[in-house]
């Protein structure tokens, strides 16, 4: 494994070890996915391993213009406003798969659907044009525990198990990307991410909902959506004014006044905490305490996709 940074030939490598059936790993404008030929059965079996991830749980594939897309799903009237109006950027749409598809049924899971998104990432982008392959890509962390969103969280994760790891800095947004079932009515967000059901609605006149499935529910419609996931190794406490003893306290806004350990977004900004969120929590468990403090995060807009994925990483 080597990390390298992004340039045009390690461009031009990544595409040729797509190609090759190799698995590597890219920054996206959400996390860093691990990357690897969506038609090829050989390579999404290794990413499954590498992440030791349930069978059950379809991988996202990438494609990097709306006519790709339509290879392999089905697009109505409402699908293609939402492509056109949100891609490339962080929207995964959920869709009936064309019958006779190339895509490997095990990045399925073996189901008659399949999750597509055009990411907004150059080096992504520029992979999927040279290799001219659909590229499945979860994000590069082990099953369950917290996504990526630095190079160096993806080489701490899979060391040289993986070939490549092309370092472009740190994800601009630091949360997954929104997931939009369109597969019945009412459109369901199976996972909020950066967009939320307001955005969605308000840009394109459709009345989509949220998932009301409580999130500790045994058959999760969005197969990935289990109840512990982002989880640190260190046990986390939620909603905390101030640390306890032997605690790493993860502070928003007005916490600078007390003693935190990391800062989530001291102006309280929730774009800053979403970005700050996965590095801070991999940095705090690194720390080896008895426990994870995190402040109180306002349930509004991105915080409400904060607030889910803390509430996960603590697990209940
Ligand atoms: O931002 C992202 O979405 C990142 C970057 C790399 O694109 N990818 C990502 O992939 O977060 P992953 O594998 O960590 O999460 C994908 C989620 C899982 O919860 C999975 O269950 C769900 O997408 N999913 C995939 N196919 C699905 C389908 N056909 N129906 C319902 N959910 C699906
Ligand atoms: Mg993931």
């Amino acid at each position: 494994m080597s990390i390298q940074s992004e340039n045009f030939k390690t461009i031009i490598l990544g595409a040729d070890l797509i190609k090759a059936g190799k698995v590597i790993s890219v920054m996206t404008e959400t996390v860093y996915g691990l990357l690897g030929d969506a038609e090829n059965n050989a390579t999404i079996k290794k990413i499954f391993n590498l992440k030791k991830r349930p069978e059950i749980n379809p991988l996202i594939v990438h494609i990097s213009s709306i006519s790709m897309a339509k290879k392999y799903a089905i697009f109505n009237e409402d699908a293609l406003s939402l492509a056109k109006t949100f891609w490339p950027g962080p929207l995964t749409l959920v869709l009936k798969k064309i019958k006779k598809s190339s895509i490997s049924p095990f990045a399925m899971s073996g189901l008659n659907t399949i999750a597509l998104r055009i990411p907004d990432s150059r080096v992504f982008l520029e992979i999927i044009r040279k290799s001219k392959k659909p590229i499945a890509a979860p994000s590069a962390n082990k099953s369950g525990y917290i996504s990526s969103t630095k190079a160096s969280h993806v080489s701490n994760s899979f060391g040289n198990k993986i070939e490549l790891i092309i370092d472009s800095g740190q994800s601009k947004f630091g949360l997954e990307s929104t997931i939009l079932d369109l597969t019945k009515k009412p459109y369901k967000i199976l996972r909020q991410g950066i967009y939320d059901k307001e955005l969605i609605n308000q840009k394109t006149k459709l009345n989509v909902n949220n998932n009301e499935e409580k999130i500790n529910m045994n058959r999760p419609s969005a197969p990935g959506l289990l109840k512990k996931h982002y989880s640190p190794k260190t046990p986390i406490r939620l909603n905390a004014k101030r640390p306890q003893k032997n605690e790493v306290f993860l502070g928003f806004g007005t916490s600078t006044k007390i003693d935190c350990n990391f800062n989530l977004s001291k102006t309280a900004n929730l774009h800053e905490a979403a970005y700050n969120l996965f590095d801070y929590l991999i940095k705090s468990d690194q720390l080896n305490k008895k426990r994870i403090a995190v402040a109180p995060i306002p349930n509004i807009g991105i915080g409400i996709a904060i607030n889910e994925r803390l509430s996960r990483a603590k697990g209940n």
